[in-house]
């Protein structure tokens, strides 16, 4: 067997020792004669598999007693509907527009009421986070809706936008669980945890209890609204039971790590190994501004298509995959979530390094 050092953007690089161990319980999941696919969502191991994964997520992140944590389905891309649907009661949402994710947000949030773009980044290919620190928020609006990390550029937050008192909504997607975060300066926390956490299938989204109500607007599906599955403790219908287990793993396996302080610390160190090769190249270069760069996700170019192309042939074949960029913006991307080992980046620059030499 060999294992490739993946960069995928997601899904993604999980923990080996989180694949070990489920492969270990695969046939016989401790005692229960069966797969955790294979058995009942209400059964008692079942139970303790969710309840101990909410459980190690709050510990993780230290979410407060008046946040729900509910595990669902349909992709971020659902929060987008999910979100306007419960949550507009003015019809009205302030959207900060940094990238592709917030932009289809934005665009589908417009089918429920009005849309107020109050930033963008696009005037500069979503290079940067625009400055939020006195935005033009709307005194009506519902909330304030902003993507964290930006997957396909390669930018993060660093400081919160100030939203005048109006309910912060996140999606967190690309930077789930990769530093500490302050859950009670937002109303909603939410995420596909095909990147940072598990497989693709689940959802999670954490929100304020005073954000989950039945006023929700006319003809929202049950399905989609949030108090179904809050009053439920995500038990309404079959939940992606075994996407959950994958995500309970990956919790024990930060907490072992040391938690987010740790993973923090441990993913300055892989980016900067990166950030720190590509800011002397003279042949790659970063594609984002130095202050807003993403620890998740490190776009870079050479300014040639063709050796770009070359470049991620020739990495594969070196066992370093999927560094091709987004579609949308070519080059090349390395995804560096937690479960990237540092000796995957070291290994990447020491490529790049050899590249260059070849190629320049
Ligand atoms: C930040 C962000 N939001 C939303 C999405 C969409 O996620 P999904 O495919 O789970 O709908 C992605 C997917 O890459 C993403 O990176």
């Amino acid at each position: 067997m060999s294992r490739v050092y993946n960069f995928s953007a997601g899904p993604a690089v999980l923990p080996e020792e989180v694949l070990r161990e489920a492969a270990e319980e695969m046939l016989d999941y401790r005692g229960t004669g069966m797969s955790v696919m294979e058995m009942s969502h209400r059964s008692k191991a079942f139970e303790e598999i969710i309840t101990t994964a909410e459980q190690d997520l709050r510990d993780l992140m230290g979410i407060p007693d008046n946040y729900k944590v509910l595990f669902l389905q349909g992709g971020a891309s659902q929060q987008f509907a999910m979100i306007p649907m419960n949550l507009m009661k003015n019809r009205v949402a302030d959207y900060i527009v940094t990238g592709q994710w917030a932009k289809k947000a934005a665009k589908e949030a417009e089918k429920y009421g009005k849309v107020n773009r109050i930033a963008s980044s696009e005037d500069k290919t979503f290079s940067y986070i625009p400055d939020c620190s006195d935005l033009p928020v709307s005194e009506d609006a519902d909330y304030v809706y902003i993507c964290e990390n930006n997957t396909i550029y390669g930018t993060k937050f660093k400081t919160l936008p100030n939203t005048k008192g109006k309910t912060l909504v996140a999606d967190v997607s690309s930077c789930f669980l990769s530093e500490p975060v302050d859950v009670t300066k937002y109303g909603v926390i939410y995420g596909g945890v095909q990147k940072n956490i598990g497989p693709a299938g689940v959802v999670i989204v954490i929100i304020r209890e005073d954000l989950i109500t039945e006023d929700v607007l006319p003809g929202t599906p049950t399905m989609l609204t949030y108090k179904t599955h809050a009053d439920a403790d995500s038990l309404y219908n079959t939940p992606p039971a075994y996407g959950i287990y994958i995500c309970g793993k990956v919790f024990k396996w930060i907490k072992a790590m040391g938690g987010l302080e740790a993973m923090k610390e441990r993913n300055e160190k892989k980016a900067k190994v990166l950030y720190d090769f590509l800011d002397q190249s003279k042949l790659f270069k970063g594609t984002v501004v130095k202050e807003d760069r993403s620890l998740m996700n490190v776009p870079f170019v050479t300014g040639d298509a063709d050796l770009d192309a070359k470049f991620v042939k020739e990495a594969k074949e070196a066992g370093l995959e999927n560094l091709k960029g987004h579609r949308s913006v070519g080059g090349m991307r390395a995804s560096i979530y937690n479960a990237m080992p540092y000796e995957g980046v070291v290994a990447l620059v020491d490529f790049m390094k050899k590249f260059e030499e070849e190629n320049l």
